[in-house]
């Protein structure tokens, strides 16, 4: 039986994904999104789209009638740029939530699909698994611990279920590649296209496993259904490891560039080795890897060329300069 479902964040890049998964799969889809950070041709013309700011309570509550699983990806998702832009950051990511909550509870939703962040394991030793506890390094990690303990405490208080992803390093067609702050290998692909060289935040030897789009939407898809997924935190993403300075390899070599990438001073609070345990996924949520990063990286980069390049588009001012990159405060003051 097709079901009544809210997207927020449709027009962004994993929530474009996934609304056009659940269509396909044939329910309804109420998608909101205020293109803060996504765009207008993402969105699927088969959902009903509702162009609005989740931080208004009053539509949030309009949009939530009827709706029987709410999938919540909306967010402004710079990690980097939180810990110097923290009052919009937080402003962005905590506000929604608590609006959501209440409607969802007010208008008896029956599953609350939330996609928080590897963020939250901050600085432990990976491979994070779903056990350790919550210690951001970071606002934009701080403000996912908050999020994911409201469904906690909302849980027991009204029986609201849910189910947490902790997606990791998502990447793809459809991928914000205009943002300077977020998304490394959209960054590198989108500078290689004006012809600029790649840059890497510190040595570069920083491990991460990038996660394919479309396997990571299917078991987020499959989270809002799967009774084995209720009340369960779930890592989602590749297994693949991968330092940054070999991604950026591949971004070179499958782009046919000759450019070399230049190396900056690292960023503060940037963890170093974050990549994430998937046995819980595979069992839980049915996740199957099935791009290698080359082949990911392939796909991404076609999509980018019928784009053509993208003018950086630096959207929050930096609230604190103090040991900020130096051309993050030259372009947003
Ligand atoms: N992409 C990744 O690698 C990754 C990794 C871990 C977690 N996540 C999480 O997954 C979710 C989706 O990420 P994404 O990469 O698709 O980001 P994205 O920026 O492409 O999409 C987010 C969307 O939210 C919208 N939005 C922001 N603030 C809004 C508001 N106040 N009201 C309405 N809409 C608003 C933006 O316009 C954008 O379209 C986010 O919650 C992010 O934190 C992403």
């Amino acid at each position: 039986m097709g079901k009544n479902i809210l997207v927020t964040g449709g027009a962004g890049f994993m929530g474009a994904w996934l609304v056009d998964e659940l269509l396909t799969r044939g329910h309804t889809v109420t998608s909101i999104d205020d293109l803060s950070g996504g765009y207008m041709r993402n969105v699927n013309k088969e959902c009903n789209f509702v162009r609005g700011d989740l931080r208004d309570t009053a539509l949030v509550n309009k949009v939530m009638k009827g709706i029987d699983i709410v999938y919540h990806l909306a967010a402004y998702a710079a990690e980097g740029q939180s810990v110097f832009s923290p009052i919009a950051i937080n402003d962005i990511n905590i506000n929604p939530m608590n609006n959501l909550l209440v409607a969802a509870i007010n208008n008896g939703v029956g599953r609350f699909v939330f996609t928080s962040s590897m963020a939250v394991y901050g600085n432990q030793k990976a491979p994070f698994s779903e056990d350790m506890p919550r210690l951001p390094e970071d606002p934009y990690g701080a403000g996912k611990a908050y999020c994911e303990n409201m469904l906690e405490i909302f849980q027991a208080a009204y029986g609201l279920d849910y189910t947490i992803i902790r997606p990791h390093n998502v990447y793809g067609p459809k991928q914000n590649i205009a943002d300077p702050f977020r998304n490394v290998l959209g960054i590198w692909i989108n500078r290689l296209m004006s012809n600029r060289h790649p840059i890497i935040y510190g040595s570069g030897e920083q491990v991460r496993a990038f996660s394919y789009i479309e396997e990571s939407t299917k078991a987020i898809a499959n989270a809002g259904f799967f009774e084995k997924a209720v009340n369960q935190i779930i890592n989602v993403g590749s297994p693949e490891k991968v330092t940054i300075n070999d991604a950026c390899s591949k971004v070179l070599r499958i782009m046919a560039s000759e450019h070399r990438p230049e190396h900056v001073a690292p960023r503060p609070q940037e963890v170093a080795l974050a990549y994430s345990t998937t046995e819980k996924s595979e069992r839980l949520l049915d996740y199957k890897n099935s791009h290698s990063l080359e082949e990911g990286i392939s796909e991404m980069v076609l999509w980018a060329k019928e784009m053509g390049p993208q003018e950086p588009t630096y959207k929050l001012p930096l609230e604190i300069t103090r040991s900020a990159p130096e051309v993050w405060v030259r372009k947003t003051m």
